[in-house]
């Protein structure tokens, strides 16, 4: 589909028909807490040194996979941008030339998984104070990882 027949689509974009099914489940395992209510306030990427603190709730069920958490200074948050569309393949970011999708950290995806590497500023049972989100005020939290700053992963 183009601009042509989707109004929604901007000039140069392109969107495909989605699969019939998916083919895996995601558990949610908490929400993003930020103090943007609208995709339009949040900042295109998180600031680990100056962005505002925000906090991630993981659900009480996984409460013992965050054991060890608190000493790992920086984290890598994966999260799920809930109000994303997911079928463009070709974007227009404002201002540029239409490009691929998997060129670009676009929320809109396939999979619309996106990942920021934050700093743990304190610990408190389930919730997590951090620094470095750029998401949605409610935003679903998929996965937490220490961050190993480009060092071989264990
Ligand atoms: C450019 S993406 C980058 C996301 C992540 N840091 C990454 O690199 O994978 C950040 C933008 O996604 C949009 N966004 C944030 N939360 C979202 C959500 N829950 N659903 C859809 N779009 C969202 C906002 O416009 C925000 O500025």
């Amino acid at each position: 589909m183009t601009e042509q027949s989707d109004p929604s689509i901007r000039p140069g974009e392109t969107a495909v028909p989605l699969p019939d099914r998916t083919d895996a489940g995601v558990y949610f395992i908490g929400r993003i807490r930020t103090p943007w209510p609208t995709r339009g306030e949040c900042p295109r990427r998180g600031d680990t040194a100056n962005g505002p603190i925000c906090t991630i709730e993981v659900d009480e069920r996984w409460l013992d996979a965050l054991t060890g958490i608190e000493t790992h200074p920086r984290l890598q948050v994966l999260y799920w941008m809930h109000e994303a569309r997911r079928d463009l393949v070709r974007q227009t970011p404002r201002g540029s030339e239409p490009i691929g999708t998997f060129a670009l950290r676009s929320p809109v995806r396939p999979n619309p998984i996106a990942s920021s590497v934050v700093v743990l500023v304190e610990r408190s049972g389930v919730i997590l104070r951090v620094r470095g989100l750029d998401c949605l005020d409610g935003t679903p939290l998929i996965d937490l990882k220490p961050d190993r700053g480009g060092t071989a992963a264990a």
